[in-house]
């Protein structure tokens, strides 16, 4: 087994052992830092996740943005390109039904898409973060596809991790295909590494 694929295990199992009352704080205390940030305020088009397997939960942040009346997209896993994400709007009104990892998803519907260049900002989720803003995820390589197209793209949306604490370790392995993320943001702090 990679140091890659022992620290995912190690650091989801850390996550996965947050008791059902602490997960709720850090919920509570992520819309606390997140709320007043510029990068937040000043978006309109935000995509984000719903959490799974002890992830940091997005609920309550996903009831703050619909409130503030901002626009919120989900990932899909892309219905022709394997290992590529699309981002599709997501309401109160969306129905979910499960992907084949088991994560809600709304039904395919390509008028409701957004491309990834007309996000403001996406906030990922991680496994694993270090103090350099490098980022481990679950081992598909989703968001290193995703937003490697980026690259030629002359908007780009504003990318922010989230993350528990406990998430952070000293220095993720890392691999040419990563793409760092300039800014996570924990239930006790946002850390901004490098301006886009
Ligand atoms: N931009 C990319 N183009 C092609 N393959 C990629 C790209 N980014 C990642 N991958 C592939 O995805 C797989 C998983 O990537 P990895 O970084 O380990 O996962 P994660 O980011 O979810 O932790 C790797 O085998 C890698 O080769
Ligand atoms: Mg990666």
């Amino acid at each position: 087994m990679t140091s890659r694929q022992q620290l995912r295990q190690h650091i989801r199992s850390l996550r996965r052992s947050l008791s059902a009352e602490q997960q709720h704080q850090a919920s509570l205390e992520l819309v606390q830092q997140l709320l007043p940030r510029p990068e937040v305020q000043q978006a309109q088009h935000i995509a984000l996740y719903l959490t799974n397997d002890g992830e940091l939960d997005t609920t309550a942040l996903i009831q703050a943005l619909w409130q503030q009346g901002k626009t919120l997209y989900l990932p899909l896993l892309h219905p022709v390109v394997p290992g590529y994400l699309v981002f599709q709007l997501y309401t109160p009104d969306t129905q979910l039904k499960p992907n084949q990892f088991g994560i809600g998803e709304p039904e395919l519907n390509c008028s409701l898409l957004r491309p990834v260049s007309q996000l403001d900002l996406i906030f990922t989720p991680l496994v694993a973060f270090d103090s350099q803003g490098q980022r481990l995820g679950m081992g598909g390589g989703f968001y290193d596809r995703t937003l490697s197209q980026l690259d030629s793209a002359t908007t780009k949306p504003q990318l922010i991790g989230l993350a528990h604490d406990c998430q952070q370790v000293d220095a993720v392995p890392v691999e040419a295909w990563d793409i760092p993320l300039p800014a996570i943001c924990t239930p006790t702090k946002f850390r901004r590494f490098s301006e886009q």
